[in-house]
């Protein structure tokens, strides 16, 4: 790997989400949420854990800020807790939830970390669940009000706002295949989520624009690019043009395009997706809403999916870590080139940034306590050097998010994948840099990355 500089002023930062995080600390007035729920339902996550404790962060942020500044981050993307602000999802608000993060951003300030908040990182409030959730319309427009309160209210000290997270993993992984809160297995809910969702960003978008009009805002995706597993060949090519088609497309083109794609609706009516009711949740004027300028597109990057019958020899590859990391997700650090040569070529998008971009690995403590994370480190070298060659092209990507500052709850694989760039011990709280926040630190002073290897 030879040595790459990225932009000036190129934007270094961390992320993380507060389900998990912070620990739910019942008492300051936060409601459930439907991760609470989908926690105590028996077998849905895989260590039987919970994010009533989590890394504790509602108490020990002091701790995770100074672990920002020690990592150089420029900026810090977290997400606000809905049911912390309004406990039952619209009305009646909560002040202390709300102190909770200005007193964290105030902070990130003092230290020169600017603040990206999330609006929406999962953790819906459960009261709105009981009347339907991401299926009722009515949530996307108290997903607007929840939004326009935060700006309101954190306005002048926040000038970057997410709207949303991953729509596809809250529409498909929530509804479609169960495996996320609200654990879902109904193709028609999944299909009414993503609307229901993009349609809320499009709503909290203008609400933006009125309250804060000096703010940059935008969404993030999860994008996950698609191949063939023999190029050429037409079913593979069809399976690849499928997968994208779900995964991507169908939120790439309602947010820069305005409609959804015409092969997909296809699809989903062939399968039978819909039921009789059909495509009675898009409204006349929806799809405008939904595509409401943006300053940027989040793009959280992981790896890629191959179809189609893969050679014996990739076959192989899959138990070995310099190929798959602890989730099973295949390293493919050229993907996030290829997918942002295709993006800038099919989407007019003013800002890229990568808000997510990480590697989960079994790490061990030494006898004195220290993380070292080869793995985890080559991930993030080989990925970085993917993101320079892509700003080298001229492409306005114009920062870059590791997932995550600390290890925390994986959704439903519990605390037992490990993301960080420090070490949470969970009996204790301690956090311990990992050999990858030492040499990220020095890839940030350097604006520059280089050969570990
Ligand atoms: C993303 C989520 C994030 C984290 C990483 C590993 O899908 O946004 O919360 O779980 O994956």
């Amino acid at each position: 790997m030879q040595e790459r500089s990225f932009p000036k002023n190129f934007i270094w930062g961390a992320a993380s989400s507060s389900f998990q995080i912070e620990g739910t600390v019942p008492g300051d007035g936060r409601g459930p949420s439907i991760w609470d729920d989908f926690c105590a339902q028996p077998g849905r996550i895989r260590d039987g854990s919970n994010g009533l404790v989590a890394c504790d962060h509602y108490r020990l942020w002091p701790r995770d800020v100074e672990l920002l500044s020690e990592l150089g981050a420029r900026a810090y993307r977290f997400s606000m807790a809905w049911p912390r602000i309004f406990p039952e999802g619209r009305g009646r608000s909560n002040a202390i939830g709300l102190d909770f993060y200005k007193r964290l951003i105030d902070s990130l300030l003092e230290k020169n970390i600017t603040p990206w908040v999330t609006l929406y990182h999962w953790d819906l409030p459960f009261a709105l669940e009981r009347k339907g959730g991401w299926r009722n319309r009515n949530t996307a427009f108290a997903f607007a009000d929840y939004a326009a309160y935060c700006v309101a209210q954190l306005g002048d000290r926040v000038k970057h706002w997410i709207t949303h997270n991953e729509p596809w993993c809250v529409a498909v992984l929530g509804h479609r295949l169960g495996e996320h809160a609200p654990g879902l297995q109904n193709p028609r809910a999944a299909l009414e989520t993503a609307h229901h969702v993009l349609l809320s960003h499009g709503l909290a978008m203008q609400r933006i624009r009125e309250l804060a009009p000096d703010a940059t805002a935008g969404i993030t995706l999860n994008l996950n690019p698609a191949y063939p597993a023999t190029p050429g060949k037409p079913e593979d090519e069809a399976a690849a043009h499928l997968f994208d088609g779900d995964f991507n497309r169908w939120y790439l083109d309602p947010l820069f395009r305005a409609c959804y794609p015409e092969d997909m609706i296809q699809h989903h009516e062939n399968q039978g997706a819909l039921g009789p009711r059909g495509w009675d949740f898009i409204q006349q004027g929806d799809l405008k809403t939904i595509a409401q300028p943006n300053d940027f597109l989040g793009v959280n990057y992981y790896s890629r999916t191959v179809l189609g019958e893969r050679s014996a020899a990739e076959k192989a590859a899959q138990k070995d870590p310099l190929h798959y990391t602890a989730m099973d997700w295949e390293i493919h650090p050229e993907g996030l080139q290829d997918l942002f040569v295709r993006l800038a070529r099919d989407y007019p998008v003013k800002a890229w940034y990568i808000t997510e971009n990480g590697a989960a690995y079994a790490d061990q403590l030494t006898a004195d306590r220290q993380i070292h994370d080869a793995h985890r480190l080559r991930y993030l070298a080989l990925h970085l050097d993917q993101v320079a060659q892509v700003c080298a092209r001229g492409i306005p990507l114009k920062g870059y998010f590791a997932w995550s500052i600390l290890d925390n709850f994986e959704w439903a694989h519990g605390y037992e994948k490990r993301f960080g760039l420090v070490y949470v011990d969970y009996a204790s709280q301690e956090r311990i840099p990992k050999a990858s926040f030492h040499w990220l630190k020095e890839v940030i002073a350097a604006n520059k990355v280089f050969d570990v290897l």
